[in-house]
């Protein structure tokens, strides 16, 4: 090798082609999205809670990649915590010995869950998902998994398995066998489905990510106690809620429940390196692991490496001294107070829900005719294209980066970093603030956008 790798040279020299590249050898409809809502910006640069497009234009990040950033992007302790792995010349991955990374790793997220003992660590969110099912139905003995409408838990198939919409599942079937899905929030059809004792596991997540909605506050803790009754145990699924995002280190603290496995992955990767991990207990543990020679009898070849579990301990690191699970409440409540502000100012706002620094503002049909007849002709074309007509201003005009709460959703949804400072929150109001002023007046320029939005699709259907 004659020169040193320069990755910041490699993304320069294919950026001019980067939407080429993708559309030619990649996912060519993600160009297209793109490209139709205006968000090919070409970003350069991310820090913190920002991106930087070719511009040089500065952009408030409310997607953190799908929650992946929760200590912001390009983090220098992280940094230096990946960058000391590769000088230290460790002893990665031998296979045939234990790490002590992994031991420390695991022992730091336990203290933080103290009625669980043990800990099995995965590559991803839905490789965690996926190992949760396997030590439910080892511990057990039963098949049932009872998952909820409208989850999201991951796209492999047992994850797939247990996902609540169908635009994820349709054309991938069949999905695996004995797995039933519950309306989230509702204890008379949990109760219906655990009934017959066959039910290995109740996966849920403690605040559904995907539509943000947060169950009663009655709700876990009752069907905490109903998983007990039947012998189902309780997996909370805290990929995308837990670390802090919502106030506590784990959602389900608010709900005092304590499940019997615990899934996290997302931000425990400080944006670099992907780590998914499982809590649980001893018994559930035991029933897989139960023999000398089943010591490798589920797990992955690159599960546990130092790269990995060095990111999930400086994330840790980060999370605990700069108190960011401290600043995810505060920011929260008043984000949640400005946006329920927002609810009661606009006739198409229907509300605003969530918990700390997991939000969503849901639009609903105006009551004014003007508007509504332009509601109707865009949800007639494509369900949640009023969506766009918000968050394709607060992109150009604000420079806020924000996403639909999901297919044919009329959510939007702010995840953001959980550094976000008061700055940054008055940055999204002033845009949410313009951006649905502007929507409220049906001969502006956002209807115009609408039309426009119909057009570009109709032309592209046709
Ligand atoms: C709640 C939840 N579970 C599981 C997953 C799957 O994680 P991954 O994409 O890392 O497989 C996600 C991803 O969005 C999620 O939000």
């Amino acid at each position: 090798m004659t020169h040193a790798p320069d990755m910041r040279a490699a993304f320069d020299a294919a950026d001019a082609d980067r939407y080429d590249l993708h559309a030619r050898h990649l996912n060519h409809q993600m160009v297209r999205v793109l490209k139709t809502i205006g968000f090919d910006a070409r970003f350069t640069r991310g820090k913190g809670a920002y991106l930087w497009d070719a511009r040089g234009a500065r952009y408030l990040d409310l997607v953190s990649g799908w929650g992946v950033f929760a200590i912001g992007r390009n983090h220098p302790h992280i940094a230096a915590a990946l960058k000391s792995v590769l000088d230290a010349d460790l002893p990665n991955l031998v296979q045939m010995d234990v790490s002590p990374l992994a031991g420390a790793l695991a022992e730091r997220l336990l203290k933080r869950a103290p009625w669980l003992d043990k800990a099995f660590f995965a590559n991803s969110g839905a490789e965690a998902v996926e190992a949760s099912i396997k030590f439910a139905r080892a511990a057990t003995g039963r098949a049932g998994i009872v998952y909820c409408e409208h989850s999201f838990h991951g796209l492999t198939y047992g994850a797939l398995s247990a996902v609540g919409e169908r635009l994820y599942r349709d054309g991938f079937g069949p999905a695996l066998p004995d797995f039933h899905e519950v309306p989230f929030d509702d204890l008379a059809a949990l109760e219906r489905a655990l009934r017959r004792r066959d039910v290995a596991g109740f996966l849920v997540e403690p605040i559904q990510g995907k539509v943000v909605r947060p169950p009663s506050p009655g709700y876990l803790r009752e069907a905490q106690a109903l998983c007990r009754k039947y012998g189902t145990l309780l997996i909370a699924d805290e990929i995308q809620c837990g670390l802090g995002r919502t106030g506590k280190f784990f959602a389900v603290e608010h709900f005092a429940v304590e499940p019997d496995l615990v899934l996290l992955a997302k931000g425990l990767s400080g944006g670099h390196v992907p780590v998914g991990v499982v809590l649980m207990r001893r018994d559930v543990f035991g029933k897989v692991f139960d023999r000398m020679d089943k010591a490798v009898v589920h797990g992955s070849t690159f599960a546990k490496n130092d790269l990995a579990m060095a990111a999930g301990l400086a994330t840790l690191d980060v999370i605990e001294h700069e108190k960011l699970i401290e600043n995810a409440a505060a920011k929260g409540e008043r984000l949640l107070a400005f946006l329920r502000r927002l609810a009661g100012t606009h006739d198409f706002v229907r509300e605003a829900r969530g918990m700390g620094l997991l939000l969503a503002l849901e639009l609903g049909e105006p009551k004014s005719l003007k508007l509504r007849a332009f509601w109707t002709m865009l949800e007639t074309m494509s369900k949640g294209l009023t969506c766009q007509l918000v968050t394709i201003p607060l992109f150009k005009d604000h420079g806020i980066l924000v996403q639909v709460a999901g297919h044919g959703s009329r959510a939007i949804k702010l995840l953001p970093t959980l550094t976000l400072t008061d700055e940054d929150c008055e940055w999204l109001e002033r845009g949410f603030t313009d951006t649905l002023a502007a929507a409220g007046e049906s001969a502006g320029p956002v209807w115009n956008l609408g039309k426009t939005l119909l057009e570009g699709a109709r032309a592209a259907s046709g």
